[in-house]
């Protein structure tokens, strides 16, 4: 079975355990949106590796990863990712395919994304990976693809041309002096050689695969309140990293899909600026913070931490079309008495129970709370849904009514074995 593994709210849910655990039964692991702004991490044998790029299904020997067509690709932070999991004994010599229709990042994306971050206006937070001004010149139809880097001379010459648009922003609104095409060219050429072997028809191979009944993992990045149509917009990421993003950014067609896992924290976090109706006071974020080890995989900012948040759930639930969910660092909640969930917001005399599109009305907006006794034990040496502490059963189950959908995997530790996985029949 195909299945869509997603982050069901701002992102950092833990995607990186899960699509770790899943690989092992999936043939193809494959990424379909954003770039290097992602850091899934995964923990085991003492070792922590950190993936922006490549899908996290690497770390597995001889299954197939692909970076599909809807990806932005950094080739120096690929190469980079290549190198160190190298070191580690991993070669992806083989294994690992990129779209001849994925995106480059160029260094007027990372420039460009960086000057407008340290400007004064319209401050998003990004991770100055040139993620949002790669999408912005790939819609635009001012963007190079894989497949142009392999024709050198068509490269040169759109390269040329775009970059003399560029340099036109960057001298005449940024007061920049500009970036030189010979060292632009000359580094992207040499990049070319070290690409070409990794590049594949991935749609083809894909979605041969899939005739072939392959089983697929498609490996989300961000979360769904980052998707830059169903996310608390502009302060979101620049691609569509809900479900539906894995379909075009991957070229296989919806009814190949099975199933659809949604990936939630037991609390919520966010990096970056923007609207976070149920964060915490600052003790309780700092407590949170410092268990769950809150800091950026990517950019080590720490990251704002709150209750869990219901309508976020349920809009995720909405717009993904999940089937079922994981639900991720449960231990972390161990010694608080008392847990908080929203269940809906106050705003202007309105009670909303759905996610407000807007986010000026998001930003007024109150959570209403329900509250629920903590169970104070540690969770982390849990293995068995039965052996949880009765109130964390009745948090579970809880989380899954209000979101109406089954959990089938509740984490308890950055560790593999720290996993609990539930049948459907028989908890909820
Ligand atoms: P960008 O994707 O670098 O353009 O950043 C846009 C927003 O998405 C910022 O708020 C980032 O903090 C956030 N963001 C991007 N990637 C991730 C991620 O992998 N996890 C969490 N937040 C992210």
């Amino acid at each position: 079975m195909n299945t869509i593994l997603i982050g069901a709210q701002w992102g950092d849910e833990g995607k990186g355990k899960i699509i770790d655990l899943l690989s092992r039964q999936s043939d193809y692991i494959v990424r379909y949106q954003g770039g290097a702004n992602a850091g899934h991490t995964v923990k085991f044998g003492g070792k922590e590796y950190i993936l922006h790029l490549i899908p996290s299904g690497i770390l597995h020997r001889g299954k197939k990863c692909v970076i599909g067509n809807g990806v932005v690709i950094d080739p120096e932070a690929l190469f980079k990712e290549i190198d160190t999991l190298k070191k580690t004994g991993i070669d992806v010599n083989g294994r690992l395919f990129i779209s001849e229709q994925a995106h480059l990042i160029m260094p007027y994306h990372k420039l460009i994304d960086r000057l407008q971050e340290e400007g004064q206006n319209g401050k998003i937070g990004t991770t100055k990976r040139g993620i949002g001004p790669c999408y912005a010149d790939k819609m635009a139809r001012l963007g190079l693809r894989v497949s142009d880097l392999l024709d050198p001379e068509f490269f040169r010459d759109r390269l040329c041309y775009i970059l003399d648009e560029k340099n036109k922003i960057l001298t005449k609104i940024y007061g920049h002096k500009g970036l030189d095409f010979k060292e632009i060219h000359d580094t992207y050429s040499s990049y070319a050689k070290r690409l070409k072997p990794f590049v594949a028809d991935t749609i083809q191979l894909l979605n041969n695969a899939a005739d072939r009944k392959k089983r697929i993992l498609f490996e989300g990045a961000q979360g769904t309140l980052l998707d830059v149509d169903h996310g608390t917009y502009p302060y979101v990421t620049s691609s569509n990293s809900t479900a539906g993003g894995a379909i075009t950014g991957t070229g296989v067609a919806p009814t190949h899909i099975g199933q659809i896992l949604g990936v939630v924290k037991a609390y919520t976090t966010r990096v970056g600026e923007g609207p976070f109706p149920t964060e915490f006071g600052p003790e309780l974020m700092d407590k949170i913070r410092n268990k769950g080890e809150e800091f950026g995989a990517t950019t080590g900012r720490p990251r704002r931490c709150g209750w869990f948040d219901a309508v976020v759930g349920r809009h995720s639930v909405m717009v993904n079309g999940l089937d079922t969910l994981a639900v991720m660092k449960l231990d972390v909640l161990d010694e608080l008495p008392r847990i908080k969930i929203a269940t809906g917001y106050k705003c202007g005399g309105k009670i909303h129970r759905t996610f407000p599109s807007n986010v000026r009305i998001l930003e007024r907006c109150e959570p209403v709370y329900e509250e629920h006794p903590g169970w104070q034990t540690d969770l982390s040496g849990i293995r068995r849904y039965r052996d949880l502490p009765v109130n964390a059963r009745k948090y579970l189950a809880r989380l899954s009514a209000l979101l109406k959908t089954p959990i089938s995997i509740i984490s308890v530790g950055s560790q593999r074995n720290q996993t609990i996985f539930v049948s459907h029949r028989k908890a909820f």
